[in-house]
């Protein structure tokens, strides 16, 4: 598919394919800060003494490891080292991404051991649970927060008309299992829980 040059219809196509890879990359963070609420609401009930839902814990941790981890941050990475060819000083101001991406993961897979071993009634201190799953959270908001500063714009502003035509064939067409058309099994009581919380 064309896309430079092509005059109004191409233009168009363009803005019409950056505004949906744009818009699917803010909707995956605004469902994930819902996720992440709904997490610390449980790491309070935790803290509390009260029943926490560690079911619903493995579930979170389960769709971390997948969708953001599989989907999003692989797109986020692909189109973060198109900025690097179109502007490699955009390294020194977004930072490490991949690499943080990488830790992200590593963070998930941390939190699932852990919930895994609370729910198997371990003997883990609390508190130390608490921090890790506290740490997941802020190290997800502060590097979401940070994309939306500065990645989302850079990509706005540098990539180049035939980079999104290029780019929309490997970022489109996955589907998300918890907040996307078809839901899986495995996460259709989260996705009740934080999807109806919305009703
Ligand atoms: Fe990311
Ligand atoms: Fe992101």
């Amino acid at each position: 598919m064309g896309f430079a040059g092509d005059g109004r219809g191409g233009l168009q196509a363009v803005v019409a394919t950056m505004t949906r890879i744009l818009d699917q990359l803010q909707i995956d963070h605004r469902n994930m800060r819902q996720l992440l609420w709904t997490l610390e609401e449980q790491i309070d009930a935790y803290r509390a003494g009260a029943a926490a839902d560690f079911d619903l814990m493995r579930q979170i941790v389960d769709y971390l490891l997948h969708y953001p981890t599989l989907i999003h941050h692989p797109r986020e990475d692909l189109l973060f080292r198109r900025l690097l060819a179109r502007r490699p000083a955009a390294g020194a101001v977004i930072g490490d991404l991949v690499g943080e991406h990488v830790r992200l993961a590593q963070l998930a897979q941390r939190f699932a051991a852990a919930v895994h071993n609370v729910a198997a009634d371990a003997e883990l201190p609390r508190a130390w649970f608490e921090a890790l799953a506290r740490d997941l959270v802020t190290t997800t908001e502060r590097h979401m927060a940070a994309e939306e500063k500065e990645l989302f714009p850079m990509l706005l502003a540098w990539l180049e008309d035939g980079d999104w035509g290029e780019l929309d064939a490997h970022v489109t067409a996955k589907n998300d299992p918890l907040f996307g058309s078809s839901i899986e099994n495995h996460f259709l009581s989260l996705h009740q829980r934080v999807v109806g919380a919305r009703l």
